[in-house]
């Protein structure tokens, strides 16, 4: 039913200041950008392999994107998977009394969109999408990779979002670990909630770059607070809008 990561979606204070990370110092670039008045957000789109990163600025205070900000702060917010029709999906999910946000697709910047319920998916905020002519792989220096949720129950949240969007296992030898999702197309990788601080939801992200050298330097230039090792840097929160970041290196074939 779902294709792969389409974007994930991170909720900033502003969007011009975001820029200067996301965009300038990681180096994706932009898709789009567009107001959305009523949902009373700015949205933009940066490319990101597969996948794009969504960044989001509330612009109103009484919707969910503002509520979000007020209560945690930035950061990690929604994925959203891509459907070939997000509209038979939802008929799907409708049909199962999936809890659902929207009952009816609408527009968004990915295109056709619809969120359903966190409750439907162990607390994750989830959105199907239908680009206008789908999405292609774009160039970028710094690609997603993997999506970490924590989990009260990571074999049963792999299995319920396998049963709601067919979403296939990518084997690990994890024991208390599952992974979905698809190489090259984004992964999910369910985690006990008690590894990673007790928090259940998204807690962080994992892109790959295929020359580490130019984006460390590009990230000591812009004074990221970070941990730099042999292949990999972790970008702390404060430095990148809420995220806990992980970049490694990635020899593409
Ligand atoms: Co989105």
């Amino acid at each position: 039913m779902v294709t792969k990561i389409h974007h994930v979606g991170i909720v900033v204070e502003r969007l011009d200041r975001a820029y200067g990370f996301w965009r300038d110092t990681l180096g994706l670039p932009l898709v789009r950008q567009a107001e959305i008045p009523d949902q009373g957000v700015r949205a933009a789109l940066l490319a990101a392999g597969e996948s794009e990163i969504e960044l989001l600025e509330p612009t109103t205070p009484d919707n969910g994107v503002a509520r979000f900000l007020a209560r945690r702060g930035e950061g990690l917010h929604h994925v959203c998977f891509e459907t070939p029709d997000v509209d038979a999906a939802l008929g799907g999910l409708r049909a199962e009394a999936v809890p659902l946000l929207d009952e009816r697709a609408r527009q968004g910047l990915a295109g056709r969109i619809a969120f359903l319920s966190p409750a439907a998916c162990h607390g994750v905020l989830v959105e199907l999408a239908t680009p206008p002519h789908g999405t292609q792989s774009q160039d970028s220096p710094v690609r997603l990779k993997r999506l970490v949720i924590g989990c009260r129950e990571p074999h049963a949240a792999a299995r319920s979002y396998q049963r709601l969007f067919g979403l296939p296992e990518v084997a690990i030898n994890g024991g208390a670990r599952c992974m979905l999702g698809w190489e090259g197309g984004g992964t999910l990788l369910m985690v006990p909630a008690a590894e990673v601080g007790d928090v259940e939801g998204m807690v962080a992200l994992s892109m790959v770059a295929p020359e580490m050298a130019p984006l460390a330097e590009r990230l000591q230039r812009a004074a990221a607070a970070m941990l730099v090792g042999a292949a990999e840097v972790t970008v702390e929160p404060r430095s990148s809008h809420g995220v806990h970041l992980h970049i490694s290196r990635y020899h593409f074939p």
